[in-house]
């Protein structure tokens, strides 16, 4: 009979489910609500707080699940095993039986035994099997040895490791604190060895035998100071490895060669062209597709923490075993189908996160290829050196930090060549690396001197946009560096380059460094001293010290500059000009889109000033006049009457930008060959910044003319609204502004002839009181102005007055009381508009005089408009 692993995996739930067990679905790989571990590593975690007593939702004494377990860390680490050992993976699933207070010892070996041994289930030859026992279980042993019948010298009992301790094989817990408790292992003998020799002790055992299932009786809690505490229900938590138990039944020696693992295996063995389908580096590739596919499906990316660095560990490690197997292409990713079918997966979620995790597997392949070449060399390197078999921390950390080698990486490479890792140096230097981020300056020059970089570059971009150079240095976390590889961040040395560093206002090219084995995108570039820093990312591959590059420049944006440089200088020289000798320049920028031009002056420059600026820039671009340069003794400048900055400090031969007689310049900066090239030249803004401080900013060429265009485009949309074209546009404007005053006045005249009607009528509904008018009424939607209008007529027609008006607008009420001066000591407006307000939730104030307030509650006005009025005849 040869089943198959997925055969094997219903069976086992449809056999609990058989007695009466709940069937339940594993939990996610990525524990709920529990720190205490990183993933999830075994089928009890979901129960854990059931088993601590601490859950009493749970309606089933009975559960059985098939839960994907991830053992990469912490108290049950595999990751080192796969590959020499052929029981142990990284992912795996385990089959499991749990019992919370529903049977105990007795019912839980019986159950596995008779799933193992009956015909009717797995049908294993009872004589394969051997026990384990923990040494102080008495009563397991017993139904082991006299219930179920196993020989005697086939029960083993295993004892602590130490005395005093209760740490053991046969004592099994889920971490460092939790549920724990005594358990029994069933292993089996998968030579199918006829039992024919005495087992003396454990080491001979293993040999032979593998564990297929384990059973723990839960009968403790582990708290932090490590001592145990009993729970309330013992319970039992079982654990077989489905890829073992499949193994056994397949009657194979290795979980590696069960049907799931040869549909991997094979694929793996194709892309490489492994004739041996036993090859260990085929068995990780195996084993670490499966944990990486499961652990990108629960949205873990690879990165340098947590369960990421997990990931990313595990990932580098399969890389490197296809490296060992001579696949020289991306090619892990090949793998996430070969998933798909060898597990046979038809959950549509997961179908269609197929191209999600391909994509993350082949960005995080070719980050670390690109670098695996070099590292490995170096290692390969340094492991010839090594005095007592010892591998320094430093190459260790330098293999990390520069390559991403993870530590267990460079572990595992040592360990096939016999070497060991000295881990504390290792930590040292991590530590010092962590010290050197947290005080982390802005880079400067001192660092590089520091580290003997080699301190002269040479610009050869005035004449070519493109150089053969030579790296001389590359930083990298402020550290000189010999490499930088695919997606870092770092600055390039170069012995030449065209590229233009940031100074004189001109700001910094653009471009990329490259050959065959890298391309590092240049995203700025800046001067330091006498080198030029190129800042950037290396888009893909490795670059390194002494290596040859070309260093070529982003031609369209440099061009952009030069326009727009050779434009400041024209600007400058018609600045003079037309505004006199007295300008002089406060500070400029030149980007590819747009010039600031900063200069003193002391009066505003009107639109015709500024649009004869203009004219004469664009006569000389029309004049087409060569620019020229050459270098002259700095002694010469101020005699012929060129244009310098005197507060800046000039080397001895200075560079000389000539525009014909129209512009002299002294200039370090990248200009176009002839003014007709910067094209159009346009001003956007002239604004005075400080006092006596002017600054123009202006556009040339296309983006000058994108600027007209996007201007003009406003005015043809205003033009549609308004119904006319740009040529009537300031006439019909004139009219709107003409009709609009009509308007206004015409209003004022009715709302003038409103408050009369008003004042007309209110009058009528005054009351006289001992000389005293009181007026108190309700108004519609009457603006504010209106109704402050309507008070101060009424209070001056009145002489002697308390005046309360409410006027409702949108199902609000706004209040404005008056009382006039000669009351002040029987009643004050602001006295009561606040009694008012007060009932009806309103809220306002103001002065004895006048007082205004507003509520939502209109409803209640009527009523408190009443009671008042009987207020103030009781206070008169
Ligand atoms: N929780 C037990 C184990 O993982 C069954 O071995």
């Amino acid at each position: 009979m040869n089943k198959k692993t997925i055969e094997i995996r219903n069976q086992f739930l449809k056999f609990f489910h058989k007695k009466k067990h709940k069937i339940m679905q594993g939990s996610s790989l990525i524990p709920k609500n529990d720190t205490s571990i990183l993933f999830t590593n075994a089928g009890m975690n979901q129960f854990k707080n059931i088993f601590l007593g601490q859950d009493k939702s749970n309606r089933y004494s009975k559960i059985a699940t098939a839960q994907s377990c991830l053992r990469t860390g912490g108290k049950h680490n595999d990751l080192e095993n796969v590959g020499y050992s052929t029981h142990h993976h990284t992912f795996f699933e385990m089959l499991g039986n749990f019992s919370f207070g529903g049977y105990f010892k007795k019912k839980a070996i019986l159950y596995s035994w008779e799933l193992l041994t009956s015909k009717k289930w797995f049908s294993l030859p009872k004589e394969n099997f051997l026990i384990t026992v923990y040494k102080k279980d008495e009563e397991t042993y017993d139904i082991w040895a006299n219930i179920i019948g196993i020989p005697p010298d086939r029960i083993i009992l295993v004892g602590n490791k130490t005395k005093n301790s209760d740490i053991s094989d046969n004592f099994w817990q889920m971490g460092d604190t939790g549920p724990c408790g005594p358990c029994t292992e069933i292993f089996y003998n998968l030579k199918n060895n006829t039992f024919n020799k005495k087992i003396k002790n454990l080491e001979e055992k293993i040999n032979d035998y593998i564990e297929i299932w384990n059973i723990v009786f839960m009968q403790f809690n582990r708290i932090n100071d490590g001592s145990l505490v009993k729970l309330p229900n013992p319970s039992v938590d079982t654990g077989m490895g489905l890829e073992r138990i499949s193994a056994v039944i397949q009657n194979v020696s290795s979980n590696y060669e069960i049907d799931i693992f040869q549909i991997l295996i094979k694929d793996i063995a194709k892309i490489s062209n492994t004739a041996d389908l036993k090859n260990q580096s085929l068995y990780v590739i195996a084993d670490h597709i499966r944990a990486s596919y499961f652990m990108i499906v629960e949205n873990i990316l690879p990165s340098n923490e947590n369960r990421g660095y997990v990931l990313r560990r595990i990932i580098r490690r399969a890389i490197r075993h296809g490296y060992l197997l001579g696949i020289k292409t991306i090619f892990f990713y090949k793998l996430v189908s070969s998933v798909n079918k060898s597990m046979n997966i038809n959950n549509i979620y997961l179908l269609n996160k197929k191209e999600y995790i391909e994509n993350i597997l082949k960005k995080e392949e070719m980050q670390f290829r690109s670098t695996l070449n070099h590292g490995l060399k170096l290692l390969h390197s340094k492991i010839k050196t090594t005095i007592n078999h010892t591998l320094d921390g430093e190459v260790t950390f330098y293999l990390y930090d520069t390559f991403g080698f993870p530590v267990d990486l460079t572990e595992e490479i040592c360990r096939e060549h016999n070497i060991h890792v000295d881990l504390l140096s290792f930590k040292k230097h991590m530590e010092k690396q962590k010290n050197r981020s947290r005080e982390k300056k802005t880079f400067n020059q001192n660092y590089i001197m520091m580290h003997n970089v080699e301190n002269i570059s040479i610009f050869m971009g005035y004449n070519t946009y493109k150089t053969e150079s030579v790296i001389k240095n590359i930083i990298k976390n402020e550290i000189t560096q010999q490499f930088i590889s695919s997606g870092e961040k770092g600055i390039i040395l170069l012995n030449k380059t065209p590229f233009y560093p940031e100074s004189g206002g001109q700001i910094g090219d653009i471009g990329i460094i490259y050959n065959n084995e890298g391309t590092f995108k240049v995203e700025n570039t800046k001067k330091n001293g006498n080198m030029i820093l190129h800042f950037g990312i290396v888009e893909h591959g490795i670059l390194h010290v002494e290596q040859k590059v070309f260093s070529e420049i982003n031609e369209q944006y440099r061009s952009n500059i030069q326009k727009n440089h050779s434009a400041t200088h024209l600007l400058n020289s018609a600045l003079h000009k037309i505004l006199g000798d007295h300008i002089y320049q406060n500070g400029s920028l030149v980007t590819p889109d747009w010039i600031r031009f900063d200069f003193f002056h002391n009066i505003s420059i009107p639109l015709k000033t500024i649009q004869e600026i203009e004219e004469l820039i664009n006569k000389y671009i029309s004049k087409n006049i060569l620019i020229k340069t050459k270098t002259i003794n700095f002694t010469d400048v101020k005699e012929k009457n060129i244009i310098f900055l005197s507060h800046k400090k000039y080397e001895k031969h200075v560079r000389v930008i000539s525009i014909d007689h129209y512009s002299n310049e002294l200039c370090k900066g990248t200009h176009t060959n002839r003014t007709g090239d910067i094209g159009f030249f346009k001003i956007t803004s002239v604004r005075k910044i400080a006092s006596n401080t002017y600054r123009i900013e202006a556009k040339t060429g296309k983006n000058a003319l994108h600027l007209i265009h996007s201007q003009e485009k406003n005015v043809h949309e205003i033009c549609s609204i308004l119904n006319t074209n740009p040529n009537n546009l300031k006439k019909t404007f004139e009219k709107i502004i003409v009709k609009q005053k009509k308007l206004e006045k015409n209003i004022s005249k009715l709302k003038e002839k409103n408050v009369a009607n008003i004042i007309e009528k209110l009058s009528k509904n005054k009351i006289k009181i001992k000389n005293i008018t009181l007026l108190i009424n309700t108004l519609q939607d009457q603006d504010l102005e209106t109704l402050r209008n309507i008070m101060d007529i009424l209070k001056n027609k009145f002489k002697q007055a308390i005046i309360i008006l409410a006027n409702l607008v949108d199902n609000k009420v706004n209040l404005i009381v008056g009382v006039t001066n000669n009351l002040h000591k029987l009643i004050q407006a602001d006295k009561l508009i606040s009694i008012i307000l007060k009932k009806i939730d309103g809220k306002g104030g103001g002065k004895s005089d006048i007082a205004e307030g507003g509520s939502v509650y209109i409803q209640k006005l009527p009523k408190t408009l009443k009671e008042i009025k009987s207020w103030i005849y009781s206070i008169i």
